[in-house]
């Protein structure tokens, strides 16, 4: 896995099995662009694939020369204002207003491993011979600023991960833009994949053929929020979820973004992506500098599995941290959707007791435990016990629920507070808002400015407290709202440009703190559900809550986009009520749990109120995970058929040794009639024999038992028809909406 530097061509190569990354300097000192693909062999001079061009009004750099002009050559990182006329990867402010800049290749450094990004999450090594790190320095003579571009490439990933830092020169500068990375593609035929939605409804996957000009997704909501991710891919026309060329694109950023891609005149595809340039403006004084974010580009020649297969490996296994990374995730409870506020002390022990009886190994106490609140109007920032509700305390409450055999953990909000607190009444000038005009208020609350270090440091010694004084095992950290009128009080002009970036480091910092004071806590992320499920965010929490919408059949889109990106280990996936209280929607128990067996698995309903008989159920569906969750957590996971186009769609989960797998088949509404299915299934070994049975989790029974050599089921596919001969087919009275099944694979 070299990276190569060709001296007499000044050209980069970087490449490992799979993927090659090239570019060179040019002639007027910036780096251009000219691959990243498939592997190539190397070779002293890539440069034939540089297209000079001779056209009319060009700006062009060299006197004489009317072929060299950056409007139409690829670029590394491109900047606005030296003849290329497209949106650029930075753009920064001299002091006397000029924002022309001439940041020529000054050296550059290749070493083995990777560097950490201070204050930051970022990807990493466990030994320095995973991956190699090239930084290329440019620099601005006048200005005596530098440039330095960071790639880093794995050996065992087709991946490379960027980021780049800016040093202040002799002359103070201001970034008005500053993103982590830009990719020069030679042509336009791509659709852009991205994940859209809305609250409960998060990560729903569009794609959009490209068009000339400017398209984007973004968030300037202060998280990446609900309605886009920090993540987009393009990929050919004809790849689909097996075949075909895809590049991905994900920022390792909980924080405002944006993501754009631009297609100019000349068919030429440009993705930038990193921290969205409005707002943004960041003073740098001679001695300082300024670090982006990280972007990882994930190459794949087959299809959109295999880049999301990447990023699974790359985030589960380079990114999450500390003990519990590695580790089947305990099956909880949590009490939200079955108390929301209206909970005490007897309330809370019945409901934890029920738990314990059928296998639960994890109660979390959810909103509501602190401060006056019993409902959202109050108490965020007041991070102590409300003894009315829990009058022994947490203390003894996490003691009690140690008793039955189940783990403690506990809700909380750390970075938001509401008007009535004693917080608030102690410190107004703490919200990250205009004090001296109205503000939003968000489900009756404001974001606390976690840009100022003594915000930060107050909440970080109130939560310690909390986390220190009970046997707490797993902690939910939520964040209910959306940046509106940013101000950071009593600070100066240049801070308001860097509060919202300041902002997400305070976040971060908190989290490492914490992370680091307590390192046998598991930590889930949650904003509103999935409002910053993100890279950043898995740096420091292995899981997160993947949507507040906790219906199994939208469950099955949630989770099948959120997919793309981010693996199962970390997608928290809960069984909830029938009828469920997001959509109202009444679905079996088994359809529940065949939906929610694909995540970190868990229950958010009042199990005080269940038959016997649904108790009985959920013990078999716990056992059923207890026995399957390494597989599904740890395994390689394949989309089979997209619920997005289909009424019935399926997934599934495959060992490392391809010798076990579950399949699930879901299907929306009963048509009548219903015509043949099969589903063609993935990732298993042609040539092996597997025992194919049915599973019902719930029951622990098995139906039956066929026996099929993997080429039979991936080429043939795994009959899923209501009616069939040959393989299995669903009972006449087991039909109807909302029908799943799921299947177990073993290797003869
Ligand atoms: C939003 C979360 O997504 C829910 O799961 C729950 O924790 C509530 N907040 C509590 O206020």
């Amino acid at each position: 896995m070299p990276i190569i530097f060709h001296k007499k061509t000044k050209e980069f190569h970087l490449y490992n099995e799979k993927i090659s990354y090239i570019f060179k300097i040019l002639a007027n000192g910036h780096p251009g662009h000219i691959y990243y693909g498939r592997r190539l062999t190397d070779r002293d001079s890539f440069g034939g694939m540089i297209e000079y061009a001779l056209r009319d009004m060009a700006p062009c750099a060299f006197e004489g020369n009317s072929t060299f002009s950056l409007e139409h050559l690829q670029q590394e990182y491109p900047s606005f204002g030296s003849g290329d006329m497209r949106f650029p990867a930075f753009e920064l402010e001299r002091q006397d207003g000029s924002r022309v800049v001439d940041f020529k290749y000054q050296k550059h450094e290749i070493y083995a491993g990777k560097k950490k990004l201070p204050g930051l999450p970022a990807v990493y090594v466990e030994k320095e011979t995973e991956a190699q790190t090239l930084e290329v320095t440019l620099e601005d003579a006048q200005l005596g600023a530098r440039i330095v571009l960071s790639y880093t490439i794995f050996e065992a990933f087709p991946v490379i991960a960027r980021n780049t830092c800016f040093y202040c020169g002799r002359e103070g500068i201001t970034l008005l833009n500053a993103m982590s990375g830009s990719l020069d593609l030679p042509d336009k035929d791509y659709e852009m994949v991205e994940l859209a939605g809305a609250w409960s409804r998060e990560r729903h996957v569009h794609i959009r053929p490209l068009a000339y000009g400017i398209q984007s997704i973004y968030s300037l909501r202060g998280c990446s929020s609900h309605q886009f991710n920090p993540f987009l891919a393009l990929k050919r026309k004809n790849a689909d979820e097996h075949s075909g060329e895809v590049i991905g694109a994900s920022l390792i950023y909980s924080g405002d973004f944006l993501a754009q891609v631009e297609v100019d005149n000349f068919d030429v595809t440009r993705l930038i992506m990193g921290i969205h340039p409005n707002e943004f403006r960041w003073e740098l004084r001679p001695g300082e500098h300024f670090q982006t974010p990280e972007m990882i580009l994930a190459y794949s020649e087959n299809g959109l599995n295999d880049m999301s297969q990447t990023f699974h490996k790359l985030y589960r296994t380079r990114l999450a941290r500390g003990k519990w990374r590695d580790k089947a995730r305990p099956i909880l409870i949590n009490n939200w959707e079955a108390t929301y506020f209206d909970f005490n002390e007897e309330k809370i022990l019945a409901l934890a007791q029920k738990a314990a009886e059928i296998g639960i190994e994890l109660f979390v106490l959810d909103d509501g435990w602190f401060g006056k609140r019993n409902d959202a109007t109050s108490s965020l920032g007041d991070w102590q016990v409300n003894r009315e509700k829990l009058p022994s305390g947490m203390k003894s409450l996490a003691e009690r629920i140690n008793q039955m055999g189940m783990g403690f953990g506990l809700w909380i909000e750390p970075e938001m507070v509401n008007k009535d607190s004693n917080l608030f009444r102690e410190h107004p000038d703490w919200v990250l808002a205009d004090s001296r005009r109205n503000y939003c208020h968000s489900r009756n609350q404001y974001v606390l400015d976690f840009s100022k270090s003594e915000v930060v440091d107050h909440i970080h010694g109130q939560i310690r407290k909390v986390l220190g004084e009970a046997n707490i095992s797993y902690v939910k950290w939520d964040m209910n709202r959306s940046f509106s009128e940013v101000f950071s009080n009593g600070k100066d002009r240049s801070w308001q440009g860097k509060a919202r970036h300041q902002y997400i480091l305070g976040v971060y910092s908190l989290y490492e703190r914490l992370t680091q004071e307590f390192p046998d806590i598991l930590f889930e992320s949650c904003a509103s559900g999935g409002a910053r499920f993100d890279p950043g965010i898995l740096y420091y929490a292995p899981q997160g809550w993947t949507s507040d919408d906790t219906d199994a059949v939208e469950r099955i889109k949630i989770q099948y986009g959120t997919s793309y990106v981010y693996p199962l280990s970390s997608m928290g996936s809960h069984v909830s009520a029938s009828p469920n209280h997001q959509l109202y929607r009444h679905t079996s128990l088994e359809t529940r749990a065949n939906v929610a067996y694909f995540g970190t698995f868990g229950y958010e309903l009042d199990l005080t109120e269940l038959s016997e008989e649904e108790l009985l159920t959920m013990k078999g569906q716990i056992s059923f995970m207890k026995r399957y969750r390494e597989l599904i957590q740890g395994g390689v996971f394949y989309r089979i058929k997209n619920p997005f186009e289909h009424n019935s769609s399926a997934w599934m989960v495959v060992s490392k040794d391809q010798t076990e797998a579950l399949a699930a088949y879901f299907r929306v509404l009963q048509p009548t009639q219903a015509g043949f299915e099969r589903i063609r299934l993935a990732g298993l070994r042609a040539d092996w024999e597997y025992a194919v049975t049915e599973e019902m989790g719930g029951t622990e029974q098995c139906l039956g038992e066929d026996r099929h050599f993997g080429d039979e089921l991936m080429y043939g596919g795994l009959s899923v028809s209501d009616v069939s001969s040959g393989l299995r087919g669903v009972a006449r009275e087991k039909q109807g909406d909302f029908l799943s099944r799921l299947f177990h694979l073993k290797k003869i």
